[in-house]
C-alpha cells in the first residue's frame, strides 16, 4: 500500500501517471470504437516521420468530457495522438478522433461523457483487412478493449468508426475480397460483443497504396449489412507526403462522421 502510493508518488512527479487524468469507466456515457490503419490512426502533422505537435482548435481536448482508453485500459483524458500507445511502430499525428468528440458535443449537448477507444493499425506497410479477421492479433485486440470499454456496464458502445482499405488496393485477389471479408469481419465483431446492430460507420477511401481503388470503393458502399452508414473521404486534401490525410483533412473528415450519429435518447 505504502509502496505503491510511493510508486505513485515517483510516477507522478516524472510526468509518466498523473492521478487526476485517470478516470472511472462510470464516467462514460457514449462508446465509439475508432479502427482500422494510418488515416484513422492520424498521420496529420507528421513530416520525417516526427510530429509537428499542432492540434488545431477542433481537435483540442477536453478532459472532463472526452476521454480515451489508453493501451493500459485505463480511461484518461483523450488528446491527439490518440493512437500513440496503440499504434506503436508509426509515428502518429492527428486523426480524426478529438474533432469527431468535439462535434458531437456541440450537435449533441446531451450525449454526456464520450469514451473513445483507439485500436487502429498503420504501422509499416499499413494493414489489410485479412489481418483483421477473427482470431488475428488485430481483431482480438479490437474485441479486448471494446469489452474493456463497456466494462462494468455503465457507457453504451454508440458506434465502430472504420476507416481501412488503402493497404487491399494492390492486389487485385485482395480488393476483390475486401467486400466478403469485411462483412464478415463486422459479422464476426457484432457477434462476439452481442450488438447485433452496432452502428458502423465506414469511411470510403479515396486513393490507395495501389491501382485498384475503385474495386474497394465499390464494396465500401455496397456493403449488404443493416446499420451502416458511408462517409467519403473523396476530395479531402492529402499531406505534404501525399500519402495521408492532413490535419485539416482529418478535422474535415471527423465532423462529416460526426454528422452520422444520431442523437442519444
Ligand atoms: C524531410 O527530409 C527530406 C530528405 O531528407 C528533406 O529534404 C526535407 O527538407 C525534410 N523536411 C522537413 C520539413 O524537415
Ligand atoms: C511493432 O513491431 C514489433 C516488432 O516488429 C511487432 O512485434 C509488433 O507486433 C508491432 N506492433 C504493432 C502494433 O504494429
Ligand atoms: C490515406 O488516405 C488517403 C485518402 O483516402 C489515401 O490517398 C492514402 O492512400 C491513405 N494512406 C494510406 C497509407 O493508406
Amino acid at each position: 500500500m505504502m509502496f505503491s502510493f510511493i510508486w505513485l508518488l515517483i510516477l507522478t512527479y516524472a510526468g509518466l501517471v498523473s492521478p487526476a487524468d485517470v478516470y472511472s469507466s462510470s464516467q462514460v456515457r457514449s462508446i465509439f470504437i475508432l479502427a482500422g490503419q494510418s488515416n484513422m490512426s492520424g498521420r496529420g502533422g507528421v513530416v520525417n516521420n516526427t510530429w509537428n505537435g499542432v492540434v488545431p482548435i477542433q481537435s483540442k481536448p477536453n478532459p472532463t468530457k472526452i476521454l480515451r482508453l489508453n493501451a493500459g485500459l485505463k480511461w484518461v483524458g483523450a488528446q491527439e495522438p490518440l493512437h500513440k500507445d496503440i499504434d506503436v511502430n508509426a509515428t502518429c499525428g492527428v486523426g480524426p478522433g478529438m474533432a469527431f468528440a468535439n462535434s458531437l458535443l456541440n450537435q449533441d449537448p446531451r450525449i454526456g461523457t464520450i469514451g473513445l477507444v483507439p485500436c487502429a493499425v498503420g504501422s509499416y506497410m499499413g494493414t489489410k483487412i485479412s489481418q483483421w479477421g477473427r482470431g488475428t492479433f488485430l481483431y482480438r485486440q479490437l474485441v479486448r478493449r471494446t469489452r474493456a470499454a463497456a466494462g462494468d456496464n455503465m457507457g453504451k458502445i454508440r458506434a465502430l468508426l472504420w476507416y481501412q482499405g488503402e493497404s487491399d488496393t494492390k492486389d487485385p485477389r485482395d480488393a476483390v475480397m475486401y467486400k466478403r471479408r469485411l462483412e464478415r469481419m463486422l459479422n464476426s465483431l457484432r457477434a462476439d460483443l452481442q450488438l447485433p446492430s452496432l452502428q458502423v460507420v465506414v469511411v470510403a477511401i479515396t486513393s490507395g497504396q495501389g491501382p485498384y481503388v475503385n474495386v474497394v470503393r465499390t464494396a465500401q458502399f455496397g456493403l449488404q449489412l443493416p446499420n451502416v452508414m458511408v462517409v467519403d473521404a473523396k476530395g479531402l486534401p492529402l499531406s505534404p507526403d501525399n500519402l495521408h490525410l492532413s490535419t485539416p483533412a482529418q478535422v474535415r473528415l471527423g465532423e462529416m462522421i460526426a454528422k452520422k450519429i444520431p442523437p442519444s435518447d
